[in-house]
């Protein structure tokens, strides 16, 4: 039969390495992938399209079998050529496109804003405010969609203003954080990640508000670090160390059968002690 040479290292390209979503997923990779005799490449692209073309074109030097690819948002056209002219299998991961014969790991993020939104109803809360990632990240864009519908299920309305414009990242938060809520009154906040959240609870300390007695505060990603806050972080888990083993073994398919496969997770509501029954 056709011998075929195989490296067997595999690439994978994350977007932001800072943000501890991310060294989860990689964790996660790696252990499938060593588990299944192959060496993983990590590289960092920073969200910038351009690092991300660098290094599809450096690990297709390097001649991986296959790359992880967990993009900004959706795929630039050069992105899209380096990975379909060379022929080479590779496996989306959190963001990306769906359909087409790809093969994909990404989450129901409609549905995690959903269970987050029916979480602070339930609770009895009202007047409720949603931090959003960047507004160009479709992941994000699902979040507010899913938390607004369990809002209108219930009645609440969420109004224009407290949809605070976030970026995923935790110094943005804090500025913002500080900024509304020293001016508005909400009792509970919804952002739209970890470490977002993070930063809330920098300025809500600042302020004096008391989480979750004033303040109930949910997170989504359930990132390691969020058991050490103080109070513990209820929040949307994605479960992304399971997400990067199941992407590195539909990669590992892709590469030894050439099978494409979409797999989408459902996220979890994970209740600590940052949201409470308003009083
Ligand atoms: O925290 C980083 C966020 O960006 C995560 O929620 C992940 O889903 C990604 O899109």
């Amino acid at each position: 039969g056709l011998v075929t040479k195989r490296s067997n290292m595999l690439g994978l390209i994350v977007p932001n390495i800072s943000n501890p979503f991310f060294p989860e997923l990689c964790r996660g990779a790696e252990d499938e992938a060593n588990k299944r005799q192959y060496s993983l490449i990590i590289c960092n692209s920073d969200d910038q399209t351009q690092k991300e073309e660098n290094y599809l074109r450096l690990l297709k030097e390097q001649q991986v079998d296959g790359i992880l690819l967990s993009s900004k948002d959706r795929l630039s056209k050069t992105s899209k050529n380096q990975l379909q002219s060379g022929k080479i299998p590779y496996v989306l991961f959190d963001r990306g496109e769906e359909g087409n014969n790809y093969s994909g790991v990404f989450l129901d993020n409609e549905k995690g804003g959903y269970l987050a939104g029916k979480h602070l109803t339930d609770l009895g809360h009202t007047k409720i405010a949603c931090m959003t990632g960047p507004q160009d990240i479709r992941n994000s864009q699902q979040r507010l969609l899913g938390f607004q519908q369990a809002l209108m299920e219930n009645s609440v309305n969420l109004l224009g203003s407290f949809i605070l414009d976030g970026d995923f990242q935790m110094d943005t938060a804090y500025r913002v954080a500080k900024d509304f809520l020293q001016n508005n009154n909400v009792t509970a906040i919804f952002a739209c990640n970890d470490l977002m959240a993070c930063g809330i609870y920098r300025a809500a300390h600042e302020i004096g508000i008391q989480i979750p007695e004033q303040l109930s505060i949910i997170g989504f990603d359930d990132i390691p670090l969020v058991t050490a806050l103080i109070p513990k972080l209820t929040t949307i888990r994605q479960g992304t160390y399971e997400m990067g083993r199941k992407a590195i073994e539909l990669l590992i398919n892709k590469i030894e059968n050439n099978s494409s496969e979409e797999v989408v997770f459902e996220p979890t509501l994970i209740v600590r002690e940052s949201t409470e029954q308003i009083r």
